[in-house]
C-alpha cells in the first residue's frame, strides 16, 4: 500500500538515491535540506519510492522537483504524489519540464497542465528548452 508523507531528514538518504538514479545532473543533498518543509515522499511499507517538492508563493504553487524510483515506475506513484501536491491551497500551479521528457509531460497533461511558454535553452547540459506548464484550479 502506497502512502504519502511529509519528508523528514530520516528519508533524505533514500530520496537522494532516487534522485541520483533519475537525473543526469542530480540535485545536491543541501538543495533538498533547504527545501525540506515543502517535500513529500511516497512510501511502500517503510521504503521510500518517490518524492515531490512544492513551493507556495502567495496564491501560486511551483512544483519544484519530482521522481519515482525506476523500479517502481508506471504503478501510479507519480500520479498519487502529484494528486497530493495539488491539494495545496493555491489556484495556480506551475512547473518546468524538459521538452524531451515525455513521461513527465504525459503525467502533467493528464492532470490538466498546459504548455504556457518555453524557456529557450534553459538546460545548460544540452541547451534543451524548458516547457513551462501551468494548471489553474477551478474554483469549487
Ligand atoms: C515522470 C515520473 C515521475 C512518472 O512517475 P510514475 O510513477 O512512473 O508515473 P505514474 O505511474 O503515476 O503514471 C501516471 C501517468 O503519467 C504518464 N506516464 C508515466 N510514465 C510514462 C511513460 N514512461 N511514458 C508515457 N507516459 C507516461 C501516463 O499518462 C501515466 O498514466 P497511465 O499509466 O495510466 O498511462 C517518472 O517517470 C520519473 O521519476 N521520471 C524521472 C524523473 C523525472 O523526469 N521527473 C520529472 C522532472 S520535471
Amino acid at each position: 500500500m502506497i502512502k504519502i508523507f511529509l519528508l523528514t531528514e530520516k528519508e533524505l538518504p533514500e530520496v537522494i538515491a532516487i534522485e541520483n538514479l533519475s537525473f543526469p545532473f542530480p540535485w545536491k543533498p543541501e538543495q533538498f535540506s533547504k527545501n525540506l518543509p515543502q517535500f513529500y515522499c511516497a512510501k511502500i511499507d517503510d521504503k521510500v519510492v518517490g518524492f515531490i517538492g512544492i513551493e507556495k508563493i502567495h496564491d501560486e504553487a511551483h512544483i519544484l522537483h519530482m521522481a519515482v524510483d525506476p523500479a517502481f515506475r508506471r504503478q501510479g506513484i507519480g500520479k498519487l504524489m502529484l494528486e497530493e501536491a495539488l491539494k495545496t491551497d493555491a489556484s495556480k500551479f506551475i512547473l518546468e519540464v524538459r521538452e524531451s521528457n515525455s513521461p513527465a509531460r504525459s503525467l502533467y497533461e493528464s492532470f490538466g497542465f498546459k504548455e504556457a511558454y518555453r524557456r529557450k535553452k534553459y538546460y545548460n547540459d544540452n541547451d534543451e528548452d524548458a516547457l513551462v506548464m501551468i494548471y489553474e484550479k477551478k474554483p469549487a
